[in-house]
């Protein structure tokens, strides 16, 4: 018996028989030798099977094996530093475990819509590969950054009475007995209820916009790691949400750098994402659209384009606060100096991958909160539980949604969304 082992660790094994498992990548031969890529998952590796030193089996089964057949291989491993990985493996035994039929993903360019029918089999591509690698980094990197600052996770339902971030993008659905239910555009509402019982709480999930939005930054399904603190100021937020992406842009820079080289990415436009961001407000964000030669009328949100000219003066994320209060959610606090105006912030990534946060100060007067829902026209009976949270101790509070796939397009430098997350669903795909 040998050890079965995986690609990632084979440096382990030098001079040794090892056991791994996996699918053909590639394969090219030469004379009585055959190179076979195999990637197993966690890397690729050069396979050298040399006629005379296998069986006859083993020998003849290299030519029937197709791109992403299936298959066992023991050898002996050997440093090599001309070897992509610095490793590779002279093969002494192979067994097939199936042959794969004529593999429809080729080098060759296919087009998106090709690709995404075929998502499940794209992922292996190395690209995609890189991609969701880094997500994964980057998710649990953002769990154990927050869970060493003190906060608790929270999870929130997914089907929930209400809408959270106004009603036209709610995706509906029968619940029993007459009743509708939405899919959560957010767990926020239930973070406050959260931070409230433990003082440092965040939600990590996937949220739902039925937006028809056929942008490249839109995806019907995301997923939002949103923090809550109790006690928190609008600027303690933005303090927050500043060291967060720093600290992941270093974590993906330092524990993920080979993705992205694998993904071409500019690493110094990373390098320079260090605290302070810049921090503007929606009314100096107006100064630097009219520099620019954009007029763009105080009170209407900023969209796409207009984020983009934003955040191009800027080597790292910006931080925009103080909104007119007209064009945001009903939650957000008013600013006590000029009530117009939400305590609120969008961060913005740089190079125009677009905004990355989305948070604010809460309301937390019931009297205003109970205004402010009247004017949105939402149905107080739905908000008696967050009206509660009003009644009972209410105190200052604010939190934030860190978009997960913003933050991995922007890492990455992938322009669309699509490719951030295993599975998009997107305004015309459901499949697969
Ligand atoms: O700005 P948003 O809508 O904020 C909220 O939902 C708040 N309730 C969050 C909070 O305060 N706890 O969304 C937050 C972030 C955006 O900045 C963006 O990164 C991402 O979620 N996002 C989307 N990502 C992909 N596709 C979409 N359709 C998105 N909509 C928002
Ligand atoms: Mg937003």
């Amino acid at each position: 018996m040998t050890q079965i082992t995986t690609i990632d660790k084979i440096g382990e094994f030098v001079g040794q028989m090892v056991t791994l498992r996996g699918w053909l990548y590639n394969k090219r031969s030469s004379g009585k030798v055959r190179f076979l890529l195999i990637r197993d998952g966690t890397g690729i590796i050069q396979s050298v099977v040399v006629k005379n030193e296998v069986t006859p089996e083993s020998f003849s089964a290299t030519d029937i094996l197709t791109l992403e057949s299936s298959l066992e291989v023991r050898g002996k491993v050997r440093a090599d530093a001309r070897a992509p990985g610095g490793h590779e493996l002279q093969v002494s035994d192979l067994r097939i475990i199936q042959v794969a039929e004529e593999y429809p993903i080729s080098p060759k360019e296919h087009g998106p819509s090709f690709l995404l029918d075929h998502r499940h089999l794209w992922l292996r591509s190395s690209r995609q590969h890189a991609i969701l690698r880094i997500r994964s980094h980057l998710i649990q990197e953002a769990q154990s950054y927050l869970n060493r600052e003190g906060f608790i996770l929270f999870d929130a339902p997914i089907l929930t009475p209400t809408s959270c971030e106004g009603t036209s993008t709610l995706f509906e659905t029968d619940y029993f007995y007459d009743e509708k239910a939405y899919l959560s555009q957010s767990g926020q509402l239930y973070a406050e209820a959260g931070a409230m019982a433990f003082g440092k709480v965040y939600t990590l999930g996937p949220t739902f916009r039925a937006e028809k939005s056929k942008t490249r930054r839109h995806l019907t399904e995301f997923w939002m790691l949103e923090p809550e603190v109790a006690f928190a100021e609008l600027k303690d937020i933005l303090s927050l949400a500043e060291e967060l992406i720093t600290h992941l842009v270093h974590s993906v820079l330092t524990h993920r750098r080979e993705e992205l080289k694998v993904l071409d990415r500019d690493l110094t436009k990373l390098q320079s994402v260090v605290q302070p961001f810049p921090r503007i407000t929606y009314e100096e964000a107006l100064d630097i659209l009219r520099q620019k030669g954009i007029s763009h009328q105080w009170g209407d949100d900023f969209g796409a384009a207009e984020d983009t000219v934003i955040s191009e003066q800027f080597d790292r994320p910006v931080m925009i606060t103080h909104y007119p209060l007209q064009t945001k959610a009903f939650y957000m606090k008013s600013d006590p100096l000029r009530p117009e105006l939400a305590l609120c912030v969008d961060v913005l990534a740089p190079e125009g991958y677009g905004e990355l946060i989305g948070g604010s100060q809460r309301e937390d007067d019931y009297d205003k909160l109970l205004e402010r829902l009247a004017q949105h026209k939402l149905p107080r009976e739905s908000f008696e539980w967050y009206l509660d949270l009003r009644r009972y101790g209410s105190v200052p509070h604010s939190g934030f949604g860190l978009g997960i796939e913003r933050t991995i397009g922007w890492i990455c430098g992938i322009k669309h969304l699509r490719e951030a997350i295993p599975f998009p669903r997107l305004l015309q795909r459901i499949y697969p």
